[in-house]
């Protein structure tokens, strides 16, 4: 997918004090930046943050870090958090790839919303649920390992849950149609599931769970 550039993105992002410039400064060391020992909650390819805001605002409990590959992407949720108090989130500009740069054993649950499918077989190994991204995983999960997972893509839905399967996941929760389900889950949306929302398109959604 491409994205619109914008000027001087770099700079309005790393000056943004919820931004961690160094992230692999802090691998192992995430319950110090945070000041607590909360469990700690990753969004990969946050985009424009709606998701990660409001869920820190919504779980103070919790600590959260948003993880986006593009600046330019990253300066929507920097003026968003303008004159906002939230403590317990950070972000970070870099690639998912590297997370095993960023992150020990810390991590407990991964959020991977509308992620891009990747629908060619060439680019299978750059989907968020391919096996070596599932292994990567591993190294940062603290203990239980949870992923959940909204999309609108079908064919990427369907190749996420043989994979976790295949690494044996369960799944605590599958809806087809995550805001019409008939056991309402609990929500919050991310900026492009709300367009999808209202064009009325179903979102598929997966809580995935491995416990030792
Ligand atoms: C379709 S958008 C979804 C954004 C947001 N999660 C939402 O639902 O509104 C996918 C996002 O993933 C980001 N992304 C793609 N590949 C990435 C990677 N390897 N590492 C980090 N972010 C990535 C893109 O830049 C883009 O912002």
């Amino acid at each position: 997918m491409e994205y619109i550039k914008i000027k001087d993105a770099g700079k309005i992002v790393s000056s943004c004090p919820y931004v961690v410039n160094n992230p692999a400064k802090y691998k192992n060391k995430w319950k110090d930046v945070f000041g607590n020992n909360n469990p700690i909650h990753l969004e990969l390819g946050m985009g424009r943050g709606d998701f990660i805001i409001n869920m820190a605002k919504q779980y103070p409990k919790i600590n959260f870090i948003g993880l986006e590959l593009y600046d330019s992407q990253m300066v929507m949720a920097v003026e968003r958090l303008v004159n906002q108090h939230l403590p317990n989130l950070k972000l970070i500009n870099a690639d998912a790839m590297n997370i095993l740069d960023f992150f020990g054993k810390e991590i407990s649950t991964i959020y991977l919303t509308f992620s891009e499918p990747w629908p060619k077989k060439i680019d299978e190994k750059k989907r968020f649920t391919h096996i070596n991204y599932l292994k990567m995983y591993d190294r940062i999960f603290k203990k239980d390992k949870r992923i959940v997972l909204k999309t609108d893509n079908k064919g990427f839905f369907a190749y996420s849950l043989e994979t976790l399967s295949q690494y044996w996941y369960s799944f605590e929760r599958v809806s087809l149609d995550l805001h019409h389900d008939e056991n309402p889950i609990p929500n919050i949306m991310t900026d492009f599931e709300r367009q999808y929302y209202e064009e009325g398109r179903p979102i598929y959604y997966v809580d995935a769970r491995f416990n030792d």
